[in-house]
C-alpha cells in the first residue's frame, strides 16, 4: 500500500494561521491558556480515602474551535477529570457506562487487584455500573492514567474522547513546592463537518491504521490545540507528561534548553538526568523539569519530533515532520529567589536478578506475541504469587512495539544488551524494531488473570495480547 496515500498531517502551523484556533498566539500571553482537566471531587469525608464518580456517556462538545463533534467522555469532557489520590489511599469509584456499547476502565500501571483493573475480563454492559475499589501501595507515587479497555474496541473508545490523568502523590514528594502542569497528549482526526473521521473498512486507510495504529493530524494537548504555558526567569515546573495516543509516539523537546527528565511512568527517578529530548511511547508518561532559561518576553514551542518507528511500506510521507505540541513563553517577571534542587529525589529499591525464578521470552512479531492471537479462553503463562522473574520481551519484525503488563511494575534491566543507566519503576517499556528489552518484575500479590500486550491500541483490539496468569 503507498504511503503517499496516508492521511496527510496538517502543520500545527496552518492550524495556528486560522485565528479562530488559537487567539493567543501572538500576542504576550500574562498567564497559561493551558487548562487543568477538571479534578474528581472527592465526595468522601472520611480520611485517606478517595471517593468518586465517573460516567462514560455520549456527548457532544466543542472539540475543535467553532464546530460541534460528537464524542465520548467521561464527565463530559475530554480528557476526563484527573483522578488525584496520594499514596495508601483507599480508592472508590462509582462507574457508570451510559455508553450505548460495553465498557470498562482501567487503571493503566497501577498495582491493584485483577478484577479491579478493568480488564476485559470485566466489562461492563451499557446501562452497567461497577465499583473499582483498590488501596495504593506506598512507594508507588507517580502519574498514572485511566481508559477503557474493552474486548476489541480500546482504539474505537479511546479515539472517541475516553482517556484521562491519575495522580498518585507522596508524602514526602521532595519537588511539591514546584509549580505543577499536567499535560496530557492525544491526537485525533475529523471530517471538515467536525466528526471524528474513521476509516472505512477495507480501505487503503484502515490498513495503514491497522498495521501503524490510528494517527491523527490534530494534536492536543489536555484537549487543547497549542495552549501556552508562561515562565518566569529562574522558574522550574514540573510538567508530568501522559501519552494518550492511540499509536503516536512523541520525541519531545523545547529548542534552546535542555530537559531534566526527573521520572517514568510510575514515579520519580533517584537523580534527574540532562536530555535534549525524550521519546514518549504511548500510554507512557514522563516527569520532566522545564527551566525559566529562555530571554524575557521571547517564546520557544514544545516540539514533537520525528520518531521513525514504522515498517517502511506504512511510513507516513510526511514522518519527518516536526510539530509544535505547545507554546512556552519566558516572561520578563523574574523569580525572587533561585530555585534549588534535591540531588536525590527517592530511593528505587533495586530488584534483584539473583532472585528470579524463571526468564520468560516473549516474542513480538506483527499483531502476534508467541505466534497467537489473543484468545480470552487460554492461559499463555503461568507464574506463582511473590516470584520474581525476568522477562526477554523481543520484538522480531521491522516496527515498533510498546510493550505492556498489567498490575505489576517492572525495571528494565537492558536493552539490546546494554544495561540500563539507573534503576526506575515502569509498566510499559517500547521495543523498537529488531530489538530486544529485559525487564525484573516481582508479583508482589493479587493473584488473577494479566493482561500483557502491545501498546498501539489497534494492534491490541486485533489480538496482540495475552494472559498471564498468577496463582
Ligand atoms: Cu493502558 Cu492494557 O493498557
Ligand atoms: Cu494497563
Ligand atoms: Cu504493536
Amino acid at each position: 500500500m503507498a504511503a503517499s496515500l496516508a492521511m496527510p498531517i496538517v502543520p500545527v502551523a496552518a492550524l495556528r494561521a486560522q485565528p479562530v484556533v488559537v487567539q493567543q498566539v501572538g500576542s504576550k500571553p500574562a498567564a497559561d491558556t493551558l487548562r487543568n482537566p477538571p479534578v474528581l471531587r472527592n465526595i468522601s469525608s472520611r480520611p485517606h480515602t478517595v471517593e468518586v464518580n465517573i460516567v462514560a456517556a455520549p456527548a457532544r462538545i466543542s472539540v475543535l474551535p467553532g464546530r460541534l463533534t460528537d464524542v465520548y467522555a467521561y464527565n463530559g469532557s475530554i480528557p476526563g477529570p484527573t483522578l488525584e489520590a496520594r499514596e495508601g489511599d483507599r480508592v472508590i469509584i462509582h462507574f457508570r457506562n451510559e455508553l450505548p456499547e460495553a465498557t470498562t476502565v482501567h487503571w493503566h500501571g497501577v498495582h491493584l487487584p485483577a478484577n479491579m483493573d478493568g480488564s476485559p475480563f470485566d466489562p461492563v454492559p451499557p446501562g452497567g455500573h461497577y465499583d473499582y475499589i483498590f488501596n495504593i501501595p506506598r512507594g508507588t507515587a507517580g502519574t498514572y492514567w485511566y481508559h477503557p479497555h474493552p474486548d476489541g474496541r480500546s482504539e474505537y473508545q479511546a479515539a472517541m474522547g475516553l482517556f484521562g490523568a491519575f495522580i498518585v502523590r507522596a508524602a514526602n514528594d521532595p519537588i511539591a513546592t514546584l509549580p505543577e502542569k499536567l499535560l496530557v497528549l492525544s491526537d485525533n482526526r475529523f471530517r471538515p463537518d467536525g466528526s471524528i473521521e474513521f476509516a472505512d473498512s477495507n480501505s487503503t486507510q484502515s490498513n495503514i491504521d491497522m498495521e501503524n495504529g490510528r494517527e491523527g493530524n490534530v494534536l492536543f494537548v489536555n484537549g487543547q490545540v497549542m495552549p501556552s504555558i508562561v515562565i518566569r526567569k529562574g522558574e522550574v515546573q514540573r510538567w508530568r507528561v501522559v501519552n494518550a495516543s492511540a499509536a503516536r509516539v512523541y520525541r519531545l523537546a523545547i529548542p534552546g534548553q535542555v530537559l531534566l527528565h526527573v521520572g517514568s511512568d510510575d514515579g520519580l527517578f533517584e537523580h534527574a538526568v540532562e536530555k535534549n529530548d525524550i521519546v514518549v511511547a504511548n500510554s507512557e508518561r514522563v516527569e520532566l523539569l522545564v527551566r525559566g532559561t529562555g530571554k524575557p518576553g521571547s517564546d520557544v514551542e514544545l516540539m514533537d519530533l520525528p520518531y521513525d518507528r514504522y515498517m517502511p511500506q506504512t511510513r507516513p510521507a510526511d514522518w519527518n515532520t516536526s510539530r509544535a505540541l505547545l507554546d512556552l513563553h519566558y516572561s520578563d517577571r523574574v523569580m525572587p529567589a533561585p530555585v534549588t534542587l534535591p540531588t536525590t529525589f527517592r530511593v528505587v529499591p533495586a530488584l534483584d536478578t539473583a532472585t528470579a525464578t524463571v526468564t520468560r521470552t516473549v516474542v513480538l512479531s506483527q499483531g502476534m506475541i508467541n505466534g497467537h492471537t489473543m484468545d480470552m479462553s487460554r492461559v499463555d503463562m503461568q507464574a506463582s504469587v511473590g516470584a520474581t522473574e525476568i522477562w526477554d520481551v523481543e520484538n522480531v519484525v521491522g516496527m515498533d512495539h510498546p510493550f505492556h503488563l498489567h498490575g505489576f511494575q517492572f525495571q528494565v534491566i537492558d536493552r539490546n544488551g546494554v544495561p540500563e543507566p539507573f534503576r526506575s519503576w515502569k509498566d510499559v517499556v517500547n521495543i523498537p524494531k529488531h530489538e530486544a528489552v529485559r525487564f525484573i518484575v516481582r508479583y508482589a500479590d493479587f493473584p488473577g488473570k494479566w493482561m500483557f500486550h502491545c501498546h498501539i491500541l489497534a494492534h491490541e483490539d486485533h489480538g496482540m495480547m495475552a494472559v498471564l496468569q498468577v496463582r
